[in-house]
């Protein structure tokens, strides 16, 4: 057993449910959070089978004040004290950039982007008079480079990036280190879960050629070239023993490979060299 509490957000499927076992199962008293806690089933049957006594589970929006004020208070009349906290809950908009409207981006930011503020603007302050603490923000491949169709959601993580980089300074005099975790294509329930903007639909979209292209990219890379989301929380956990934690962490063999020929190449040839991918 280890004397840490992490909270996870997005517990219920994918890189969040992997990530809140993998604690789990280390010892670390873990709060695997989700909106809907039907969705809770499978974790807990794995629980009941390993009798792993580290899981507890929390109810836990992010877009949603009251539930994320009220899940943190519950955690922290629990536990005592929050150690870590693992803002991972989003979800991707796939549209051209003029086929994606105001709406639509403002939702995917406040889940993306807002969500993660919510949680970490109200565990801040418990982590900073404890002076100790460790945010874990699993942003993307996308959070370091743009790709069609992808506008929104890469926006979201590049906007999660610049805050981890920024608050990581003012956090830090406080015993308190941030972390960005950019996983590449993992397989999980994620495709399933994207949203479409509603224009992107339109079979007369001046873009509809494009979006079939980027489907089937996809599709291909997901079969060919994805992870897994277990080898995505192996890395969180290395993350959280790091007595020195890095500032980023990738977390999948294709990220690795694309960040790699970005740092050898230029703003413009990094771009030539994806357009013909
Ligand atoms: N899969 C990839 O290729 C990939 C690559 C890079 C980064 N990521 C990032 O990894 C994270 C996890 O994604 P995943 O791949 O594990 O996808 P996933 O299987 O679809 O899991 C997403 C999780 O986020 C939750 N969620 C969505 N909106 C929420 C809200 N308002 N409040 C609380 N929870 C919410 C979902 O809950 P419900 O079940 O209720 O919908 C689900 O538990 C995301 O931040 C994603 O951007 C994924």
């Amino acid at each position: 057993m280890v004397d840490k509490n992490a909270i996870v957000t997005g517990s219920s499927s994918g890189i969040g449910k992997e990530i809140s076992l993998i604690l789990a199962r280390n010892g670390y008293n873990t709060f695997a959070t989700m909106r809907n806690l039907d969705k809770s089933s499978e974790l807990r049957s794995i629980v009941e089978k390993e009798k792993l006594s580290t899981l507890q589970f929390e109810q836990l929006d992010v877009t949603n004040e009251q539930s994320v004020q009220t899940a943190i208070r519950n955690i922290q009349n629990k536990a005592g004290k929050i150690d870590i906290l693992i803002n991972n809950a989003g979800y991707g908009l796939v549209g051209a950039f003029e086929d994606t409207s105001i709406d639509e981006i403002k939702q995917q930011f406040e889940t993306n982007f807002f969500g993660l503020i919510r949680t970490t603007q109200t565990v801040v302050p418990l982590m900073r008079a404890q002076k100790s603490g460790l945010i874990v923000n699993i942003s993307s491949g996308v959070g370091r480079f743009g790709i069609p169709t992808l506008s929104a959601y890469a926006s979201s993580k590049f906007a999660l990036e610049g805050l981890s980089e920024s608050m990581s300074y003012e956090l830090e005099p406080f015993g308190i280190r941030t972390v960005l975790i950019e996983p590449g294509v993992i397989k999980t329930n994620f495709f399933n879960s994207t949203v479409f903007a509603k224009k992107s639909q339109d079979p007369n979209s001046p873009y509809a050629d494009f979006m079939k292209n980027m489907e089937k990219n996809f599709t291909q890379m997901i079969e060919t070239k994805s992870s897994t989301p277990e080898e995505v929380a192996k890395v969180v956990l290395e993350a959280i023993i790091d007595t020195n934690p890095k500032i980023r962490y990738l977390a999948g063999k294709d990220v690795e490979e694309w960040i790699q020929a970005k740092k050898k190449m230029t703003d413009e040839e990094f771009h030539r060299m994806f357009k013909d991918h």
